[in-house]
């Protein structure tokens, strides 16, 4: 194949268009990236069970209504001592399954309840053999009142791997035939750019490291709830953690929404992303509960929105801007993107969605008209007619190899006027239309193959993001997912799919240039692009042949080369990468410069004028 680059610029392309969606699914957020490490902390979500929690010392534990910590924890841990007890008990919560233990300081936190007057000691130790990593006394004195918070740290040595507690306990005998309640037990690592319950550095900086351009947050179905009263709720999410209720969240599992509307936009600070906000727009999953909302019923759904960009934008001269700065943030938070509901148009929602949107779009367009507003899917026969100038359209899929492929020229030729956040997309399939457990090299070229589609159409195409982000491996609701861990310290998987997109994010042109080409696409497709200092070219090889590729530039140029290459079925998985990116020079020959591309590859040229 050989390639022309020409010297005319095409399209401009779009600054944002590689990011992400998060939504807590797969415990990518309790239990992944945010740093908290003990599980069933409050005992949120609709059930109150001991899960991760036993007893030590042969105290009993009880889950317990009769001690709320606050209004919005209203369960606790109680404690009970036998009468005569003596020595230590306690109890021990094992984390997500498991907790990674580094050589670091963990800070650690718990509220206490009850008389006591002496030694309280918390450690981390390994699950199987009880090694100690790590362990801190502390002098407590705590009364039947009301509740004491004690915050303290552990210094801990280098576990082999992730299968340890955190234990506290404390004197029997001062307890003997009582008992001590306890609530809110909190343990952090050091954090993601030092971030008071901030983010996992081990999940943080892979994500850091695709230098995204935005984060869609907080769903996703998660976003929606089975029902109005159990959707996310902005303001549930927000101050001292001792009043987050938290919630059952959608795909199984309880939220404890520690990591909640601010952390969410410290996260994009810390990343350097743009936030894109999703509001519930008064429908819940499947049509649940009294949902679709319509009419005046939605207005207060609409207030509520209103107060949550009030508490995002507004100045402290504002309720809302005054409560954010109570929360330690007095400067208002940048908000350029709002996307009103999340797949709106499935579950029945399409029919009421024209008359959901345009309520939300009139009030947050009326009060910020600078908010680009963002339909919740693309379907424009169940969009308003007409469409209010300037709004976005979020496109998602999930498809088999062959199909994303397919659709290589989805974007060429719609409607300008309706730029498009592919707000979700991936490969779920194999080539036999079986469900993937990771993405394999196959799909991760396809994936490519469609962000080629998108960048060479990033006129029109403004953001994309691949999704779901994060996976647990020892409780998860989906797969394939870009990037999956467990809690040892080499349990980080970094998907071919994840290296697509740190490929094609780190790598970004600013305008599209045209090419003349010698063949038509497929099975090789490319996308060339004039970068600050030079050219780009990123190539996917749809095909299990090798093809040898030449291209001409606008003026000699040398390269650099980046593939990733593997068998069509190749994964990393928990136990073997085999597919990560190489690097390689190339040098001009004749003026052009000349490659192969192997049967399932993706290529970024990055050429410098000589
Ligand atoms: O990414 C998983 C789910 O797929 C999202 O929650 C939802 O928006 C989509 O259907």
């Amino acid at each position: 194949l050989s390639l022309t680059v020409s010297s005319n610029e095409g399209n401009a392309s779009s600054p944002l268009l590689y990011g992400f969606m998060f939504e807590d699914i797969n415990h990518s957020g309790d239990g992944g990236i945010h740093a908290q490490l003990l599980r069933n902390n409050g005992f949120q979500g609709e059930n109150a069970t001991l899960t991760a929690y036993s007893a030590v010392g042969g105290a009993t534990l009880a889950v317990d209504s009769d001690n709320p910590l606050s209004q919005a924890i209203q369960r606790s841990l109680k404690v009970s001592v036998a009468e005569g007890a003596t020595g230590q008990v306690g109890f021990s919560n094992e984390g997500y399954w498991g907790i990674q233990v580094n050589q670091a300081r963990y800070t650690t936190a718990f509220y206490m309840k009850g008389q006591y007057e002496g030694d309280v000691t918390v450690k981390l130790v390994g699950t199987s053999d009880g090694t100690e990593y790590g362990s801190r006394t502390v002098s407590v004195r705590s009364n039947s009142s009301a509740y004491s918070l004690i915050e303290t740290s552990i210094d801990a040595n280098q576990a082999p791997d992730g299968n340890n507690l955190w234990i506290i306990t404390f004197d029997a005998a001062k307890v003997a035939g009582g008992a001590l309640s306890f609530d809110l037990i909190q343990l952090y690592p050091p954090t993601f750019r030092n971030r008071y319950n901030g983010l996992k550095p081990f999940l943080a900086e892979p994500l850091d490291a695709i230098k995204g351009s935005f984060l869609r947050f907080p769903g996703g179905n998660n976003l929606e709830g089975s029902s109005e009263n159990t959707r996310w709720k902005w303001n549930e999410t927000i101050g001292p953690l001792k009043d987050r209720p938290g919630r059952q969240g959608d795909w199984t599992y309880p939220n404890t929404d520690a990591l909640g509307l601010l952390e969410y936009f410290y996260w994009c600070q810390d990343m350097n992303l743009t936030p894109i906000l999703v509001v519930w727009a008064g429908f819940s999953l499947n049509s649940g509960g009294n949902t679709p909302i319509t009419g005046p019923a939605l207005e207060p759904y609409i207030d509520d929105v209103m107060r949550e960009l009030e508490y995002i934008l507004g100045d402290t001269t504002t309720e809302y801007g005054a409560l954010r700065a109570s929360h330690g943030q007095a400067e208002p938070l940048p908000l350029p993107f709002v996307e009103i509901g999340n797949e709106d148009n499935l579950g029945g929602g399409n029919l009421t969605y024209p008359e959901r949107f345009m309520a939300f779009y009139d009030r947050i367009h009326a009060a910020y008209p600078d908010i680009t507003i963002i339909t919740s899917h693309a379907e424009v026969e169940n969009l308003p007619d007409p469409r209010p100038a300037g709004i976005w359209m979020d496109f998602h899929t999930y498809a088999e190899p062959d199909q994303l492929v397919a659709n290589f020229t989805q974007f060429d030729n719609v409607d300008r006027a309706f730029p498009y956040f592919v707000g979700e997309y991936a490969v779920i399939d194999d080539a036999a239309g079986e469900r993937l457990e990771y993405p394999n090299m196959q799909a991760a070229v396809a994936e490519s193959v469609y962000a080629i589609g998108m960048e060479r159409n990033s006129d029109v195409v403004k953001m994309a993001a691949y999704a779901p982000l994060l996976q647990h491996l020892n409780d998860y609701q989906w797969t394939p997912n870009l990037i999956s861990f467990n809690n040892d310290p080499d349990g980080l998987v970094l998907s071919t799919s994840y290296y697509v997109q740190q490929m094609f994010s780190v790598n970004r042109g600013h305008t599209i240039l045209p090419v003349t080409a010698d063949s038509a696409f497929g099975p090789l497709y490319w996308v060339a692009s004039k970068s600050d200092d030079g050219y780009l070219i990123k190539m996917s090889n749809y095909g299990g042949a090798s093809h040898d590729i030449s291209v001409a530039f606008p003026q000699p140029c040398s390269g650099i080369l980046t593939m990733l290459t593997g068998d069509q079925n190749a994964q990393n998985t928990n136990l073997t990468t085999s597919v990560t990116p190489t690097i390689s020079d190339i040098m001009s020959a004749d003026g052009n410069l000349h490659f192969i591309m192997p049967g399932w590859s993706v290529v970024i040229l990055d050429a410098s004028p000589l």
